[in-house]
């Protein structure tokens, strides 16, 4: 594997319906080419030596989008989760879907928690999948799990150690595509110091080489956490 300057990559798939409508498609279609993207991104992570890479497929927010396109994105995530998972067999990929799963059915819960399970003894690269995930909601079921662990005095290791992706550490770098300069609600624990890199380019357009500018952007910032 190569020798990357970061460990952990986040990405904010932003401009799928930008897409689409550039080029007269449903909504749904630039969500397809933005699944198939994903795809390509995250093996040039994975071939660029990248450890983690976290992706945003659906917020707690995006339930309040038309029907139809919350099924064509619930769709092809349950496609991907089968095949996916079975296409990245030989590279020793560990899955761990993150959100709240509460509203998903029982046969969806189960087979997120059975790729979960059988990927877990991975370690080449960890890949989660943001799925009815949002950064406030994440902070208070860490709190209400820590409640029914009898924690009184809550401390910010507590939160670390029950956020959904306490198993790795915290994004070095998060990307956003599409030209939106926000986080909505992506990793609001876990990117008190990580790097931001917005780019205008659509999800779907999203190439390795624009990963490697993020990547060039990246290596010029000085990380002090703090200091001086
Ligand atoms: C944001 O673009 C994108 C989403 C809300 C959905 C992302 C979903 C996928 C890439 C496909 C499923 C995921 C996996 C992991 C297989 P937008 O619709 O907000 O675009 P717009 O801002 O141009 O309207």
């Amino acid at each position: 594997m190569p020798d990357c300057p970061l460990k952990h990559i986040a990405f904010i798939m932003d401009g799928n319906g930008r897409w689409a409508k550039k080029r007269h498609l449903p909504r749904e279609l630039g969500h397809k080419a933005g699944a198939e993207v994903f795809d390509k991104i995250v093996n040039y992570c994975y071939d660029i030596g990248i450890s983690a890479v976290t992706v945003y497929a659906f917020s707690t927010e995006n339930w309040k989008r038309p029907q139809k396109e919350i099924d064509a994105i619930f769709n092809l995530f349950s496609y991907y989760i089968d095949h996916y998972v079975e296409k990245m067999r030989n590279k020793k990929v560990r899955f761990v879907f993150i959100g709240d799963r509460t509203p998903f059915s029982d046969s969806l819960k189960k087979r997120m928690s059975d790729i979960e399970k059988a990927t877990e003894p991975n370690s080449q690269m960890i890949l989660f999948v943001g799925i009815n995930y949002g950064g406030r909601n994440e902070i208070c079921h860490a709190v209400n799990e820590l409640i029914a662990q009898g924690k009184t005095n809550i401390t910010e290791e507590d939160i670390s150690n029950n956020v959904y992706t306490h198993v790795y550490s915290d994004p070095d770098l998060i990307v956003r595509t599409g030209g939106e300069y926000r986080l909505s609600n992506f990793l609001i624990w876990q990117s008190a110091y990580s790097e931001l890199y917005f780019t205008d380019t659509l999800w779907p357009d999203m190439t390795g080489a624009d990963v490697d500018l993020a990547i060039e952007e990246f290596k010029k910032r000085d990380r002090r956490y703090g200091g001086v």
